[in-house]
C-alpha cells in the first residue's frame, strides 16, 4: 500500500495531530510505502509572514521525526519542493465544480462567521486532491475533519479518469475509531482556531496549568458519572493502557473523586507518554544540518514520484 498524509505548519502540534494523524503515520511507515509532507503551501493561506512560515515548517518536520517517524522507511519533505504537486492542481482546477467547493466545511465555516474567504482558501481542497493524486496514494491517514476532503479528492479523480481514461489511484482516508476528534479544553474538537490546544512539546508546567483548566460540570464529587462522553476522560484514555483506562471508568461510575484528581493523572500521563518524544526533540534541536538532510533527500524522492504522475496526466488530458 502507498500511504500519504500532510500536517499544516500553522503552528505547534497538538494532542489532536497527534492522536489523530501522527501516530497513524509513524504506525503505516511500518510494511507501506509512505509519503509525508509539511503543508507549507497550505499554510501560506494563513501564514502571512516569511520569518515565521520558514521556521514553523522547519520544526514541524522535526517534530514529526522526534515522535518516531523514520527517514530511512518513510519519505518526509516540504510540499512546496514539489512544484509539480502545483502544475497538477492546475490540471484538477480546470474540472473542478464550484458547487463541490462551495460545500467544503472549512470555506463554509468561515464564510457562515462573515470573514472574506480567499481563492487560496476556496481552492484548498483542491490543491489537497493534488497532493494526494500525485503520490498514487492508497491510504490517507488523517483525523475526521479531513475526511470530506478526500471524499473531493475521490470525485476529482474519478471524474479526471472518466474523461481522460486511468490515471489517477482513488484513496482512501484512514481514521482512528477513538481519537478521529481529539477533544480539546472546553470540549470541542481540539484545534488551533478554538485556541482549545495542549501543544505536545510545551513546557510541561504551561501543560498542566491548561489541562487544570480543562472544563468540567459542577455536580457533586459525591455523585456517580458516566465515563463515555466525558472530554476528561476522552483525554486520559488517549494516554493510558486497557487497564489504567477500565480502573478509571470505574472511578467516574463509583463517584467520590475530584475532577482535579484526575486533571493531575491526565498531566503525569501526557507528560511521560512524550518524554522520550522530548529527548529525541532535543537531540534534533542540536542537529538542524540533519533535518535539513532529511527534507533535501525527502523532496528528491518525493518529486521523482510525482513528476511521473504528472507527466502522465499531462500526456492523457492533451499537453503532451
Ligand atoms: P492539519 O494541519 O489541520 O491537521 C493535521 C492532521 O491532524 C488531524 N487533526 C485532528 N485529529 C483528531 N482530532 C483533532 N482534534 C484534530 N485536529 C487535527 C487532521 O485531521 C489532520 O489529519 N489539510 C490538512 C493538511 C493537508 C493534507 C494534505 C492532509 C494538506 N494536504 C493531503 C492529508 C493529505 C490539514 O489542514 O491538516
Amino acid at each position: 500500500m502507498r500511504v500519504l498524509s500532510g500536517i499544516q505548519p500553522t503552528g505547534r502540534p497538538h494532542w489532536g495531530n497527534y492522536f489523530g494523524a501522527i501516530r497513524q503515520y509513524i504506525d503505516l511507515q511500518h510494511g507501506n510505502e509512505a509519503y509525508y509532507f509539511v503543508a507549507d503551501l497550505h499554510a501560506l493561506t494563513t501564514v502571512r509572514d516569511a520569518a515565521r512560515l520558514r521556521q514553523n515548517t522547519f520544526d514541524a518536520a522535526l517534530d514529526l521525526l522526534a515522535l518516531g517517524l523514520d527517514p530511512e522507511k518513510a519519505v518526509l519533505f516540504r510540499q512546496s519542493d514539489v512544484p509539480e504537486v502545483s502544475e497538477l492542481c492546475w490540471l484538477l482546477m480546470t474540472g473542478t465544480p464550484m458547487g463541490l467547493l462551495e460545500r467544503c466545511h472549512a470555506y463554509k465555516d468561515k464564510k457562515e462567521k462573515g470573514l472574506t474567504a480567499d481563492a487560496g482558501l476556496f481552492t484548498y481542497p483542491v490543491l489537497m486532491s493534488a497532493d494526494i493524486l500525485a503520490y498514487d496514494a492508497d491510504i490517507v491517514p488523517v483525523g475526521a475533519d479531513q475526511v470530506q476532503h478526500i471524499e473531493v479528492c475521490r470525485d476529482l479523480a474519478g471524474s479526471f479518469n472518466h474523461q481522460f481514461g486511468e490515471t489517477f489511484v482513488l484513496p482512501k482516508a484512514k481514521t482512528l475509531d477513538a481519537s478521529a476528534k481529539v477533544p480539546g479544553t472546553d470540549g470541542e474538537k481540539m484545534s488551533k482556531s478554538y485556541d482549545n490546544t495542549i501543544e505536545l512539546f510545551e513546557d510541561p508546567k504551561a501543560a498542566r496549568k491548561k489541562i487544570m483548566r480543562i472544563t468540567t460540570d459542577a455536580r457533586p464529587m459525591e455523585e456517580p458519572k458516566e465515563p463515555d462522553g466525558d472530554h476528561l476522560y476522552q483525554l486520559y484514555s488517549l494516554f493510558v493502557g486497557d487497564a489504567e483506562r477500565e480502573a478509571m471508568a470505574a472511578l467516574y461510575r463509583r463517584g467520590g473523586f475530584g475532577y482535579g484528581e484526575i486533571k493531575k493523572a491526565l498531566a503525569d500521563a501526557a507528560e511521560s507518554f512524550f518524554a522520550d518524544a522530548r529527548t529525541r526533540r532535543a537531540a534534533l534541536v542540536a542537529d538542524p544540518a540533519r533535518v535539513e538532510q532529511i527534507l533535501a533527500d525527502g523532496a528528491v524522492r518525493a518529486r521523482k514520484k510525482a513528476a511521473a504522475t504528472l507527466a502522465r496526466a499531462q500526456k492523457n488530458c492533451g499537453l503532451r
